[in-house]
């Protein structure tokens, strides 16, 4: 056998008294001829294997360059040095891999995530990427942990459609037809029927209403999957490729949905907190770190782990749009013109500044902001009384902005299909959808949280590309 291993992270946590154990993982540094400091992923603390002198061949010693991988036995130790209370004392050590020091783009040094970006397929060796990215586990794994608790059916919804569910038309097209030569129709636009699945399909933006159906079978389900929108923004809060968690409930109004909502974030937050102690103190210094290059009026009011604490105990703010329009128009921020987009009044779309003003500077907290005048909002959205505004509903957070979509969804056929009617999305290609209206339909609700402005928010990462491990974005798809 090969791997009789015992994980660093789990050494670390024993007492040391002489017991023989066999790690394998990457060389950090090598110090003095004598002292490698190992990491094997499991987390950012690294093993001091100590190397006695004069026990191993010189030319071996020159084979512990950064980033070489090892296999080492030896005896566990408590510590002289300073910074660790136990080190491994090498009896064998086996370099399992050779690193050429020279052509290793990543040295023992601070490099910025500029940097490790274009470097993304080694960045995972680093602390800042090594803690981020067990986070991301962490969050995943109590994502289905949570609806599993609560009885939730976990659905995998198709990556490949033939709907626009939010039909804002920002899709990626799937097709095997030849680009030089398409099959064409007589009036010249192309012969989809000639395609691979005989009609024109898409990667899929939101897995939503497949969920419907399974919620108006299953009562409860979520989904957790990629999801692809082909929106040409460049900001450091969207991709082209992101994963999205999307559950949906029968017999579920606006109110249980946010309450749904808010629960479910504090509960990935206090998990992090329990399981990610270790990983999210790092990257609170990491982020104080970066602060202090700011200007004060730049910098956080408060620490990440202040603000993950905050977050789990505080309610969120819930008010209308209507409430918040008024808000910012009252503001002396859109007084004193500061905002980029000036709030024009009732009807118009919030922008991000907008939606960051109502969370960092008005609220201090998270806002859930309700009932959005239905031109702005998606065409399954419940129509309220007033004839102006539907059921929806976003979160926004600290720093993030937009976390979470959601609504109450039309249950009604016959407002259901005039609402499709006026606003041109074809009834015919969804009769599918429509089916649930027609056979037991009932109130329902759900929404989608954003995997990665998520993790974003649990880690502090100003940067949406450094929270997935292979990003997607306008002109960039390497790796
Ligand atoms: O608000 P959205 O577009 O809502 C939906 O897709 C609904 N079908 C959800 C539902 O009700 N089941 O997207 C939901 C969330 C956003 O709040 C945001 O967090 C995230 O998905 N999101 C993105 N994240 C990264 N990059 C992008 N381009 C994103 N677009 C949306
Ligand atoms: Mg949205």
């Amino acid at each position: 056998m090969f791997n009789n291993r015992i994980r660093i992270k789990a050494l670390l946590a024993q007492e040391p008294q002489g017991q023989e154990v066999t790690v394998m993982g990457w060389v950090r540094t090598f110090r003095n001829n004598q002292f490698i400091a190992l990491n094997d992923g499991s987390t950012n603390n690294n093993l001091q294997v100590v190397v006695e002198l004069g026990k191993f061949d010189e030319a071996l010693l020159k084979r512990f360059t950064t980033s070489a991988s090892l296999k080492v036995t030896g005896t566990v130790v408590a510590s002289q040095g300073k910074g660790q209370t136990l080190e491994l004392k090498a009896t064998s050590i086996e370099v399992l891999g050779d690193s050429d020091a020279e052509a290793y783009p990543l040295q023992p040094k601070k490099h910025s995530l500029e940097f490790l970006r274009e470097k993304a397929h080694l960045r995972f060796r680093t602390n800042t990427f090594g803690s981020v990215f067990r986070i991301r586990h962490a969050l995943a794994f109590a994502i289905h942990q949570f609806f599993n608790e609560k009885g939730f059916v976990y659905m995998h919804t198709p990556v490949i459609t033939a709907s626009d569910a939010e039909g804002a038309g920002e899709m990626f097209r799937v097709t095997t037809l030849p680009f030089d030569n398409p099959p064409r129709n007589e009036d010249n636009s192309i012969n989809f029927k000639e395609d691979f699945f005989g009609r024109s399909t898409n990667l899929t933006v939101s897995g939503q209403l497949e969920g419907e159906l399974g919620a108006t079978a299953f009562g409860d389900i979520y989904t957790f999957g990629p999801t692809f929108r082909a929106e040409n923004s460049n900001t450091a809060r969207h991709l082209a490729e992101f994963w999205m968690i999307e559950p949906e409930m029968a017999f579920c109004d606006l109110e249980d949905n946010m309450n749904l909502a808010e629960e479910f974030i504090q509960y990935l937050i206090r998990y992090a907190m329990e399981h990610n102690r270790e990983d999210l103190e790092f990257l609170a210094q990491r982020l104080a770190e970066e602060e202090k290059a700011l200007p004060q009026d730049k910098r956080s009011e408060m620490g990440l782990l202040e603000k993950l604490e905050f977050v789990v105990s505080n309610k969120f703010e819930r008010l209308t749009y209507t409430e918040a329009i008024e808000i910012l128009r009252e503001s002396n921020h859109n007084k004193k013109k500061k905002f980029q987009y000036p709030i024009t009044g009732w009807g118009m779309d919030l922008q991000s500044e907008h939606e960051r003003y109502l969370v960092e500077k008005h609220f201090k907290k998270p806002v859930i902001l309700t009932n959005y005048p239905k031109e702005i909002k998606a065409f399954y959205m419940r129509q309220n009384e007033d004839g102006k505004t539907v059921a929806a509903m976003d979160i926004l957070a600290p720093g993030i902005g937009e976390i979470v979509g959601g609504s109450q969804r039309e249950e009604r056929q016959d407002r259901l299909e005039a609402r499709m009617k006026e606003m041109h999305i074809p009834t015919e290609e969804l009769w599918w959808y429509l089916d649930t209206r027609r056979f037991g339909t009932v109130p329902h609700a759900g929404f989608g949280l954003g995997f990665e402005r998520m993790v974003q928010f649990v880690t502090g990462m100003t940067n949406i590309r450094d929270v997935i491990a292979f990003p997607r974005t306008p002109k960039s798809a390497e790796f």
